[in-house]
């Protein structure tokens, strides 16, 4: 099986170390509700409710980011410059490692 590591950091700093298959076209707001962590999605991953909101913090380079997304951030809360909506970042080998911090809910 196809699958790679990231790091989701939670509200309460805690880090978990999770596992992705590459092969099953999952996202991260996705895989964060496989392993159960606080992550609403309440859209459904269409970038329209920014619940999956959450910070990158490693180097990973990510594809640009869509006009949906962009406008979703700009009416989000709490919004950094290295927010993104994780529901439009696709579990890929590209993004091995991936050190990402949920934003507040
Ligand atoms: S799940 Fe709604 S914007 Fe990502």
């Amino acid at each position: 099986m196809n699958e790679i590591s990231l790091t989701i950091i939670d509200r309460e700093n805690k880090h978990h170390l999770l596992k992705g298959p590459t092969d099953m076209n999952m996202n991260i707001m996705e895989i964060c509700k496989a392993y159960d962590l606080p992550v609403i999605g309440e859209c459904g991953g269409m970038a329209m409710c920014a619940t999956c909101q959450c910070y990158l913090e490693s180097e990973t380079v990510l594809p640009p980011q869509s006009d949906a997304e962009l406008d979703m951030l700009d009416q989000a809360f709490y919004v950094k410059e290295n927010s993104r909506l994780g529901c439009q970042i696709q579990l890929s080998d590209e993004i091995e490692g991936i050190v990402l911090r949920l934003a507040p809910e």
